[in-house]
């Protein structure tokens, strides 16, 4: 791939997910690498989805959740697991979906324009590699089509690239 041309997606979220699906294998074809792989999906998301202030990655790197590559603000560093909306959808290994992250005990608000969240763990041949984390401007951003259409890109995402 030289250049992304693709369109921003429109319509149900169904199709939005759809096509952002489409435009991540192509991103992905022919590329391994994790790093890169995950960053242009932080800023294919980043892009293609409205009402975001933040889209990225932590990864596990000796028992705690470390910054990857994201589209937003600069965030926190390092999350312990359990701490915060990614640390719980870590150590739960399931995806947590906050319509209002000032009613979820420790929040971790890296960008006080943060009003909801939905964290996808990472979890590959069993092992938990980190989370996928997206952070809207308003309440309730997400529901249960963003929960499936952000848990399929994570998942093309870990078939697409090799182990960190
Ligand atoms: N709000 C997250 C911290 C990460 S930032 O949103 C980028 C949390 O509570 O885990």
């Amino acid at each position: 791939m030289t250049t992304f041309t693709a369109e921003k997606p429109s319509g149900s979220k169904a199709t939005i997910y759809r096509e952002l699906a489409q435009q991540a294998e192509g991103l992905f074809a022919g590329e391994r690498d994790g790093i890169a792989n995950a960053a242009n999906l932080a800023a294919l998301i980043g892009f293609g989805l409205d009402d975001l202030n933040w889209s990225g990655f932590y990864f596990l790197r000796d028992g705690e959740l470390v910054l990857g590559p994201f589209q937003g603000k600069p965030a926190c560093v390092r999350i312990a697991l359990g701490k915060g909306v990614c640390g719980t959808a870590a150590a739960k290994r399931e995806t947590v979906v906050v319509g209002d992250v000032h009613a979820f005990p420790g929040h971790i608000a890296c960008d006080a324009a943060s009003r909801s969240e939905i964290v996808v763990p990472l979890v590959k041949n069993g092992v938990l590699i980190g989370v996928l984390d997206l952070d809207a401007p308003i309440p309730n951003r997400f529901d249960d089509e963003d929960r499936k259409g952000l848990e399929a890109l994570a998942a093309l995402w870990m078939t697409a690239s090799d182990p960190l």
